[in-house]
């Protein structure tokens, strides 16, 4: 019997979903990686080797996963990361995570390499859209779509510094995948296979990259757009470039893609509002560490002075849950909702969303843990983090996390 996305119980279901509506140039583009594609294995391994303890006897009857981030209290502590091209998967997918994100009271990063606009994102998720910028080659061009995010009225500019040249996805290379969009003869017969998603193609045409066709020549067609655009980006961005953004930006500004703690420090010191320690998803620098692992590290160097966030490799309510006890304030997914929107559109993206909401609950439950801010390294079994403590004892009522931090601010303060 075939599944339907209502049959969904995990992300990786949604995943096989999307597998069986994609032909396989489009499918590999959203799951490949780099090179071996080490990284992506890093990426969930980092995540599978971690153990959650649970401490019992809590009340846990009434759980609340809401987060508080830049001004914003979220339903659920994670959003949806930026992801190019989304278009490619099925027709209108910013627009339809866009509004997934908006009914479910979640962020959404709109690609730079997105097809939709800015000012399209801003419509469909007023409250809950960001905007990620890839700097372009012409400064003019970066300056530009920073003053149409702020005039679109978005809150959150993120600044994307993991691409400083172009990565090497032998999956891509094999396929053939270009834009616009050719299937060679071996390829167009696989396509075949895939109808639903040849139909969504043939009638909405290849996608275009309406946020830069303004700066393309006029009357572009969406392959000339795409030329334009690989020759805009990816382009290096410098620590000078980034405090030129920080002058142009009033609002909430993330730099993306951080893995180092130096860096961390530095874009704490540019005046950046948050980080998104990240490796793009093990689809940059195959070598990368898995930002889980550079998490801790991170948080002790920033401090509180700025938030830090993770995404890559997270598929499970308890990865999220995870990623918060190590330090994190808000974590990130990139294809969990992707599977979700192209096997679905937007009642797949929906179903990603409750799927990850509904494990983060269980677990938080599981673990006794009631409120998100009684989450902490207390709650990890693992060998580069503090160990369980076992001197302090939970209220019946109230999350361990925060009843342990309580008595350590008092000892601190005698
Ligand atoms: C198909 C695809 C396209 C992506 N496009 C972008 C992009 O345009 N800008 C960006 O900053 N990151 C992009 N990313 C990286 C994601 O924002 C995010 O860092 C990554 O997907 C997180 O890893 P995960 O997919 O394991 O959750 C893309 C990722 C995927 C899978």
């Amino acid at each position: 019997m075939t599944m339907r996305i209502a049959d969904a119980v995990n992300i990786d279901d949604l995943r096989r979903l999307a597998r069986r509506r994609l032909p396989r140039v489009v499918f590999d583009f959203i799951e490949g990686g780099v090179e071996d594609e080490h990284g992506l294995e890093v990426n969930e391994s980092s995540f599978a080797r971690r153990r959650l303890v649970p401490r019992y006897m809590v009340d846990i009857s009434r759980r609340d996963q809401s987060a508080a981030l830049f001004g914003h209290t979220y339903a659920s502590p994670f959003g949806i990361a930026p992801t190019g091209l989304a278009a490619l998967f099925r027709a209108d997918a910013d627009l339809i995570l866009a509004r997934a994100a908006a009914a479910a009271n979640i962020p959404f990063i709109m690609s730079g390499a997105s097809t939709a606009s800015i000012e399209e994102a801003a419509q469909a998720a007023p409250a809950h859209a960001w905007y990620q910028l890839y700097a372009a080659r012409d400064k003019k061009i970066s300056e530009d779509m920073i003053r149409r995010a702020r005039d679109a009225g978005l809150d959150t500019l993120v600044l994307t510094v993991d691409v400083p040249v172009s990565s090497k996805r032998e999956r891509n290379v094999r396929n053939g995948f270009e834009l616009p969009l050719k299937l060679r003869w071996s390829k167009s017969l696989e396509a075949l296979m895939h109808p639903l998603w040849i139909a969504d193609y043939l009638r909405h045409g290849m996608p275009r990259f309406h946020n830069w066709a303004p700066y393309a020549e006029p009357g572009a067609s969406a392959k000339a757009i795409a030329a334009f655009v690989a020759r805009q980006i990816p382009c290096s961005v410098t620590w000078r470039d980034l405090e030129n953004f920080r002058r142009l930006w009033p609002r909430h500004l993330v730099v993306k893609g951080i893995l180092h703690p130096d860096d961390a420090v530095r874009a704490a010191q540019a005046g950046v509002d948050g980080i998104m320690v990240s490796n793009h998803g093990g689809r940059q620098l195959d070598q990368a560490p898995a930002p889980l692992d550079m998490l801790p590290a991170i948080c002790a160097a920033v401090g509180d002075k700025i938030t830090v966030m993770l995404d890559s490799g997270v598929r499970r309510g308890a990865d999220v849950l995870t990623a918060l006890c190590l330090g994190a304030r808000f974590v990130f997914v990139g294809r969990a909702t992707l599977y979700g929107a192209a096997a679905g559109g937007f009642g797949g993206a929906q179903k990603a969303i409750e799927i990850l909401r509904k494990e983060i609950d269980l677990v938080m439950g599981q673990i006794g843990c009631p409120r998100l801010d009684g989450l902490g390294p207390g709650f990890l079994l693992q060998p580069d983090a503090p160990q369980v403590r076992t001197e302090v004892h939970a209220d019946s009522d109230g999350a361990p996390g925060l009843e342990e931090r309580r008595l350590a601010e008092k000892a601190a303060r005698r």
